[in-house]
């Protein structure tokens, strides 16, 4: 990675984190176990890309930054929640996420269910009230319609249902296409999507190549970490290694083969850039987001 891009992902991400300290309420608010239980998994340290694709987003737009914060906020609460969720007994039951015991093991299952509603709410109480977010109410209204979207049952919760009716099953290429376009693509779409909202008039021709650009690496980012699931160790992925195998999930590699399955990230982080063509080095960021997502060891 070059130096240019990590300063500007620790700059991101320190942003992001700040952010929603500010926003999470304190611990000692009550219920205090609800919300050390909020406080603890989002505060603790994830990679934090869906916030770094709004703020790269917003470069490629020239978009003032103070915009950004609600919508990357917004999005990192959802995919917390999702995380903490996928995570429970019911669904995959992991007991270690980011290098720390995951939420239902060190409070309890009630409680990191709650803390998932909790955040689910949360973003969407940020995406209605938050008065950086200098746009029209139907921007606003927009921004909202996405991310619920994105999260309902035709996004991500639709695809963790076809990701658990699909245990122990046999599923074609395009069936796991469509179950990881919407179990993890369609948030990471929505994080550069409403960064795109921001913009008081944006032509219709860059939003659907920025709309693009997003989808190709909504898909590379699963197929990368189907890839580290195999492939990597649970000290560097901060997260149980081999956990697809044991719980017999279909994946890019199970279905393509390992190097298959590179050739695929690859190929989609091609068409990613491609669709970049009509930027000028203000989407660098975007760029090397994409080579990013492909190349990653956790
Ligand atoms: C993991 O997401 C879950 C998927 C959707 C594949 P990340 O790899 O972005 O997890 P964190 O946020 O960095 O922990
Ligand atoms: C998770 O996919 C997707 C969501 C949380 C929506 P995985 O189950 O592969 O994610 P990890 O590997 O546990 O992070
Ligand atoms: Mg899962
Ligand atoms: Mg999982
Ligand atoms: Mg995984």
């Amino acid at each position: 990675m070059s130096n240019a891009l990590k300063e500007y992902l620790t700059l991101c991400q320190n942003r992001v984190e700040q952010a929603l300290d500010n926003r999470l309420p304190a611990a000692e608010t009550l219920p205090k176990k609800l919300h050390e239980a909020m406080r603890y998994t989002v505060l603790n340290g994830g990679k934090r890309m869906r916030p770094m694709l709004t703020y790269a987003t917003g470069k490629a737009l020239q978009l003032d930054q103070d915009c950004l914060d609600g919508p990357a906020c917004a999005v990192e609460c959802i995919h917390v929640y999702s995380l903490i969720h996928d995570d429970l007994p019911a669904m995959d039951d992991d007991d270690l996420r980011r290098g720390k015991p995951t939420c239902h093991i060190a409070y309890d299952e009630a409680t990191a269910i709650l803390a998932g509603d909790a955040l689910q709410a949360m973003a969407f109480e940020i995406l209605a009230k938050d008065q950086n977010i200098a746009v029209s109410p139907q921007a606003r209204i927009q921004m909202i319609t996405t991310l619920t979207k994105a999260s309902g049952s035709q996004g991500m919760v639709g695809g963790q249902a076809i990701d658990l009716e699909s245990v122990g099953k046999k599923i074609t290429l395009p069936e796991l296409e469509n179950m990881h376009i919407h179990k993890t693509g369609a948030l990471i779409r929505s994080s550069v999507n409403m960064a795109a909202l921001c913009h008081p008039n944006l032509d219709a021709t860059i939003a659907k190549q920025l709309d693009h650009y997003a989808k190709c690496i909504g898909l590379s980012f699963q197929v990368k970490d189907d890839i580290l699931d195999e492939e990597s160790d649970t000290a560097t992925l901060g997260k149980t290694q081999g956990k697809d195998k044991d719980n017999d999930k279909p994946t890019y590699p199970a279905l393509l083969g390992m190097a298959g399955a590179k050739q695929k990230a690859q190929e989609l982080h091609e068409q990613a850039i491609e669709s970049l063509s009509c930027f000028g080095e203000e989407a660098d960021m975007l760029r090397a987001l994409s080579l990013y997502i492909i190349e990653r060891d956790h």
